[in-house]
């Protein structure tokens, strides 16, 4: 059978992590972040983390050749033979002939698009109420998701932080970013008639069944391994 890959677009604070983890659950397949990717070379250190950290820090993109090699090598661990859930990639239109074109030359292609849609007002209200766990990245947010233990992560005990990249001044230019390169791709996608929208504005569970509803319609041999 042929991998299924989704891909989830929506701007910074839309719900794409908090969606992919439960994804994860529900499909069986990983769940890939370029951002979680990113932030781990940064903090191992390495080359590639030293690089992202410049463009991170400003809000502004991590340059795309950097980018598509890194998600390639990832697709073709042993995890991802079924499909993976990726978040966060493709975010220009660059990136996304890129990604195309390496899963054609594998016989292989993207199953659907979901477009988590959220407004700009929400967008801010879910960066600035964000908490995340330094161990294994569960994310809260104050109000919407709070954890038991103020500070804590509910799964791991793991110390919870703020993104560096959610302050205000940044998370609002990681925000015109996204509407100047990430937008174009809902055109792209919507023309090669893999795009389907979501209302991001509802709670968690019900996003997750809107996600799952429009998973299934497309790839019904993606049956829920959940229950
Ligand atoms: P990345 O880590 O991908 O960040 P992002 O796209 O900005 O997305 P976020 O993680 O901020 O938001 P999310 O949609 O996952 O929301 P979440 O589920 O956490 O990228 C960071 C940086 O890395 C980029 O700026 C760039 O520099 C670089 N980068 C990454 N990929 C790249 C690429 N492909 N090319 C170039 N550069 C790249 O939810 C947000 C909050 O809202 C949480 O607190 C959550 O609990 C809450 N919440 C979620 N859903 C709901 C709901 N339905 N109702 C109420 N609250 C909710």
């Amino acid at each position: 059978m042929k991998p299924t890959y989704i891909v989830l677009i929506g701007a910074p604070g839309a719900g794409k992590g908090t969606q992919a983890a439960m994804l994860v659950e529900a499909l069986g397949i990983p769940h890939i972040s370029t951002g979680d990717m990113l932030r781990e070379a940064v903090a191992r250190g390495t080359s590639l983390g030293l690089l992202a950290k410049r463009y991170m820090d400003k809000g502004e993109l991590v340059p795309d050749e950097v980018i598509v090699d890194m998600v390639m090598e990832r697709l073709a661990q042993p995890d991802c033979q079924k499909g993976a859930i990726l978040d966060g990639f493709p975010r220009t239109v660059y990136q996304a002939e890129a990604f195309e074109e390496a899963l054609a030359r594998e016989g292989k292609a993207i199953a659907v698009v979901p477009y988590i849609k959220v407004s700009m007002e929400k967008l801010l209200e879910r960066l600035s109420g964000r908490w995340i766990c330094r161990r294994c990245q569960a994310v809260y947010h104050m109000v919407y998701k709070p954890p038991k233990d103020d500070k804590k992560c509910d799964l791991c005990g793991g110390e919870l932080y703020q993104r560096e990249d959610d302050k205000p001044g940044t998370a609002r230019h990681r925000l015109e970013v996204y509407f100047q390169q990430t937008m174009p791709l809902l055109n792209y996608y919507r023309e090669k008639g893999l795009l389907r929208e979501v209302d991001g504005e509802k709670s968690i569970p019900e996003v997750h069944q809107e996600l799952m509803a429009v998973i299934q319609e497309v790839t019904p041999g993606a049956e829920s391994s959940e229950g």
